[in-house]
């Protein structure tokens, strides 16, 4: 599995940086290609020469290295990679990737990159425990990243308790995992996400309440089964998951561009919540107020993403996705939706106010599909991508 695989191993400063140097040699035995990353407290632990001897390739230390740069700039080495995996992953440096610095060479790749991260943490027990870390932790998970470890014991500065770095073997075992061929290996899938703003004039606009959150954990958990997902997405509250193509729009009208110009897709999910009118005589320039009394919004119909897509007579999905959110007569009006769309399954929630469920992280759904229906117990908008994920794996597959 490891055979042939680019690893970019970024080694951070905590003493535990002296396992990176095993960790590089199990994976060379297994035919992995180790690029070595070496932070300035890194080498404080590790000599540079140790690191790129075992590794047996160049080791890179410095942002400004021009040299580097002429041969391989930083963009190009953190995407040459098929995984980056960070051993040891110091509070810091999780830190740095939770807030998106970018002020050094490894933080730099962390932020540049579009392949999958794998942190193997080690600090003080202590700092492990830390609300800050805590909640960076929470942070870099929602964003897709991996995590393995860290180990519980004693620990180099005297106390004992979690935070020591997982062993090179479980971290080989991790990466094993991480590159690991999904079942949607080779699927293509395209999610829309998010809510759509439709201009009035040039500062103002008509938007509705979608954060993108279920948007972006289906993107998310499509990626982690391994698929290639097409990400389009209008303002969300949220960031685009690691791992996808995203492209991010406006309004309604550039949301059915990029979804007409995204690459053929084995399936496609519409949750974005697109808005249903634009303004037809928006302003080229701010509508003023005075004068001639109260402007009069004309609207006019946006054309619907998820029907074109799901009545295409030639290259069709083989699996069209749609969302209903209703606030009454929830399955009736959805399975309406479903049969007048032309879409495969509908996911129908109740998004009344009362619900939280708009803009709050639990959703409560409906599976409609033309044979029948599923009721998912309320949960997580992560555990129902992942179920999602899973089911159309099943169908895909
Ligand atoms: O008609 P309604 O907006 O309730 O339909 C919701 C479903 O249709 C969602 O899957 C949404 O992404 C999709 N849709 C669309 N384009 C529109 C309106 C809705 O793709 N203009």
């Amino acid at each position: 599995m490891l055979a042939d695989k680019r690893i970019l191993l970024i080694i951070g400063g905590g003493i535990a940086a002296f396992k990176a140097l095993d960790l590089i040699r199990r994976l060379r035995e297994r035919g992995a290609n180790v690029t070595p990353v070496l932070t300035k407290a890194g080498g404080e632990f590790v000599t540079p020469l140790s690191v790129s001897a075992l590794a047996g390739e160049k080791i890179y230390q410095d942002l400004f290295d021009l040299t580097a740069e002429a041969e391989m700039g930083h963009i190009e080495l953190s995407r040459a990679a098929d995984l980056i995996v960070v051993a040891p992953a110091t509070a810091d440096l999780l830190a740095k990737m939770a807030a998106g610095l970018a002020n050094d060479l490894a933080s730099t790749l962390l932020l540049a990159t579009d392949k999958r991260v794998l942190a193997a943490p080690s600090m003080n027990v202590r700092m492990w425990d830390h609300p800050a870390t805590q909640r960076n932790l929470a942070q870099l998970t929602a964003d897709g990243v991996l995590f393995v470890g860290p180990g519980e014991g004693d620990m180099a500065c005297g106390e004992y308790g979690p935070g020591r770095l997982a062993e090179p073997l479980d971290i080989v075992v991790a990466i094993d995992a991480a590159l690991a061929d999904g079942p949607l290996k080779d699927k293509h899938v395209l999610v829309t996400s998010g809510p759509t703003h439709e201009p009035i004039d040039p500062v103002r606009y008509i938007a509705n309440r979608s954060s993108g959150a279920q948007g972006t954990a289906i993107a998310r958990a499509l990626a982690a089964l391994g698929a290639d997902v097409t990400f389009v997405t209008g303002p969300a509250d949220v960031p685009p998951p690691m791992g996808v193509s995203a492209v991010k729009v406006q309004t309604a009208a550039q949301m059915l561009d990029a979804v007409m110009a995204a690459p053929q897709a084995d399936a496609a999910i519409f949750a974005a919540a697109v808005a249903d009118w634009h303004v037809a005589n928006a302003g080229d320039n701010k509508i003023k107020k005075g004068g001639n009394g109260l402007p009069t919004l004309a609207f006019a119909e946006n054309p619907d993403i998820l029907a074109t897509v799901a009545q295409m007579e030639a290259g069709r999905p083989d699996l069209v996705i749609g969302f209903a959110a209703e606030t009454d007569d929830v399955i009736a009006n959805a399975t309406a939706k479903r049969k007048r769309k032309g879409c495969d399954w509908i996911v129908a929630n109740d998004v009344s106010p009362s619900t939280g469920i708009m803009g709050g992280s639990e959703n409560d759904v409906t599976l409609i599909m033309e044979d029948g229906s599923e009721d998912w117990p309320r949960m997580s908008k992560d555990a129902v991508a992942a179920r999602l994920a899973a089911k159309l794996a099943e169908v895909l597959s």
